[in-house]
């Protein structure tokens, strides 16, 4: 048996998964970070291997971008594979001025301006969506031990890349460290389903000072943030 967006078969899918947005970035991380990667799906282009991190079984499964191609894969990874821990790996854009590109953050939570929370609770609930609280912490205590220097808090999840309502203003003035795409999405169905979601992400460009990382750079942050990915993977 396999689900309507994925071709693998029930045991083929580790019970922690790493999820980048790209496919090309899932390869890899196949092909740098696991030993003995095995492909078990390619439906639309999306891929996803199964490996070994340290001994530890580990996958890895694109997602594509935003929250209802995230919600989609999210879903079916833990309702029909029986995935339990979950970390996007991905970028985000600085907001605050306190982020730097290159810096990693862990998102604490994630608001947002998507309509998933108000269709699932309708409109007198504002849901958090969270962290899970173990891998949060792990991943704090990992970046330490790493070097890597890793920022916690609260990012906004928007379901429009070129946004130009956005108040960016309102949410710094909050806390609000920076925007993605996803990562609401992914909290709210891995409470929806009692699972544990983190998500690890490296700050790709910045609406403060403009700045954009080059290809090689992001390639150098994205190693460091997979690397505390995976360590988190396998200890929480
Ligand atoms: N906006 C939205 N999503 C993003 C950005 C951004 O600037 N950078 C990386 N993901």
């Amino acid at each position: 048996m396999s689900s309507p967006h994925n071709a693998a078969e029930i045991g083929d899918i580790a019970e922690t998964i790493l999820l980048p947005g790209d496919p090309l970035r899932a390869k890899h991380i196949a092909e740098n970070f696991l030993t003995d990667a095995v492909q078990y799906t390619s439906i639309r282009n999306n891929f996803g291997f199964t490996g070994k991190y340290k001994g530890n079984p580990i996958s890895v499964q694109s997602t594509g971008m935003g929250i209802p191609s995230m919600c989609i894969y999210a879903h079916e990874l833990i309702e029909t594979y029986g995935v339990r821990k979950l970390f996007r790996v991905g970028t985000c854009g600085a907001m605050h001025a306190d982020v730097k590109v290159r810096d990693v953050l862990l998102a604490q939570g994630a608001t947002t301006d998507s309509s998933i929370i108000r269709n699932i609770f309708g409109a007198s609930i504002n849901f958090a969506p969270l962290a899970n609280f173990d891998l949060l912490s792990s991943a704090v205590k990992n970046a330490a031990r790493l070097n890597i220097p890793a920022k916690v808090g609260n990012i906004v999840t928007v379901d429009r890349f070129y946004d130009e309502e956005i108040d960016q203003a309102k949410l710094v003035k909050y806390g609000v460290l920076a925007v993605e795409m996803e990562t609401a999405g992914l909290y709210t169905i891995a409470a929806q389903f009692g699972a544990k979601a983190l998500s690890v992400l490296t700050v790709s460009d910045s609406f403060v000072t403009h700045e954009v990382l080059s290809a090689e750079e992001r390639e150098k942050n994205f190693n460091d943030m997979i690397e505390l990915a995976l360590e988190t993977a396998i200890e929480s």
